[in-house]
C-alpha cells in the first residue's frame, strides 16, 4: 500500500475534469478515503466482525470495487480459517494493477480480478461487499446488479452496502456541513473541496436510506438493518 498525500485538486483548475479512478487517484487513494469519508478505518473493522459471522466453508466472498483492496483484506482477517475464495473484483486497472502486488501470506486466498461488476457473473456467495461502490453505479443499473448480487447469495448470508446518503433538504445541510467540517479537519483546503466536489458531483449519485431499503426488500433481502454511520455515510447489512 502507498502513504502518498492527496494534493489532486489542491491547485486552481482552469477546467475540473469528471472524477476517475484512474492512475493519479489510485497514486494517493489510501490518503483520499481515509481523509474524506469519516469513520472508514473503524468500519474496516465492521467487515472484519461481520465476516467472522457470515463467511461459509465452500463459499466465495466478494468484494465489489475493492480499489487498493483495504475492504477485502479486512474481511481475510476475520476468516483466516474457513475454507473460502475472496474475489477482489474493480474496474481500475491502476486500483487492480496495485492490489495484484499485495504480499499475500494469508488464507484464505484472494484473487484480484479486472472487471466491470455489472457484466461479471457472481456465484455461491456467503458474503458480498459493496463499500462506497454502489453510488458509482448508473441508478439505471443498481437494481440489475443487486438482483444479481441476491441470486448468488446463499440462503441466511449477508450483503453489505456502504454509501454516500442523500437527506431531505434540513438534514443534508446540517451532514453536509459536518462532512466538511471533517474534511477541513484533515488538512483538505476549502478550494480542494469544491474542486473535489465539482469532480464528483455527476460519477457518485447518492440516494436515500427509504430508496435503498425499498429496493432491497423488493429484491427480496429479508432483513436490512444499518449498521453504522458517521455524518451522511451510511452502512447496510441486508440478509437473504
Ligand atoms: C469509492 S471506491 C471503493 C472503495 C473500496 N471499496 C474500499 O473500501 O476501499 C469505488 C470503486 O468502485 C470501482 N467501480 C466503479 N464502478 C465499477 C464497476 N462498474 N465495476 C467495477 N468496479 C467499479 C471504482 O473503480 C473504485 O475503485
Amino acid at each position: 500500500m502507498n502513504d502518498a498525500i492527496d494534493t489532486l485538486y489542491a491547485k486552481k483548475l482552469d477546467i475540473i475534469p469528471d472524477f476517475q479512478f484512474d492512475e493519479l487517484v489510485a497514486q494517493v487513494f489510501d490518503n483520499m478515503i481515509t481523509r474524506s469519508v469519516p469513520g472508514y478505518e473503524a468500519l474496516l473493522n465492521c467487515l472484519t466482525l461481520i465476516a467472522q459471522k457470515y463467511v461459509k466453508p465452500n463459499t466465495n466472498v466478494y468484494d465489489l470495487g475493492c480499489s487498493l483492496g483495504k475492504a477485502t483484506l479486512a474481511i481475510q482477517s476475520g476468516i483466516i480459517n474457513v475454507n473460502c475464495h475472496i474475489i477482489g473484483l474493480d474496474k481500475s486497472i491502476a486500483m487492480i494493477q496495485r492490489c495484484q502486488a499485495i504480499p499475500m501470506q494469508q488464507k484464505p486466498p484472494i484473487t484480484f480480478i479486472q472487471a466491470n461488476i455489472c457484466q461479471t457473473p457472481l456465484t455461491l456467495a456467503s458474503m458480498i461487499v459493496l463499500n462506497f461502490t454502489l453510488q458509482f453505479i448508473p441508478i439505471t443499473q443498481r437494481t440489475a446488479l443487486l438482483e444479481k448480487i441476491y441470486q448468488a447469495l446463499i440462503p441466511g448470508s449477508a450483503l453489505i452496502i456502504s454509501e454516500k446518503l442523500q437527506f431531505s433538504y434540513e438534514k443534508q445541510a446540517i451532514l453536509d456541513s459536518l462532512h466538511q467540517a471533517y474534511k477541513q479537519q484533515n488538512h483538505y483546503s476549502d478550494l480542494e473541496i469544491s474542486q473535489k466536489r465539482e469532480a464528483i458531483a455527476n460519477q457518485l449519485i447518492p440516494e436515500t436510506l427509504n430508496t435503498h431499503t425499498e429496493r432491497l426488500k423488493k429484491i427480496g433481502f429479508k432483513t436490512i438493518t444499518v449498521f453504522f454511520q458517521h455524518f451522511n455515510f451510511i452502512s447496510m447489512l441486508a440478509i437473504k
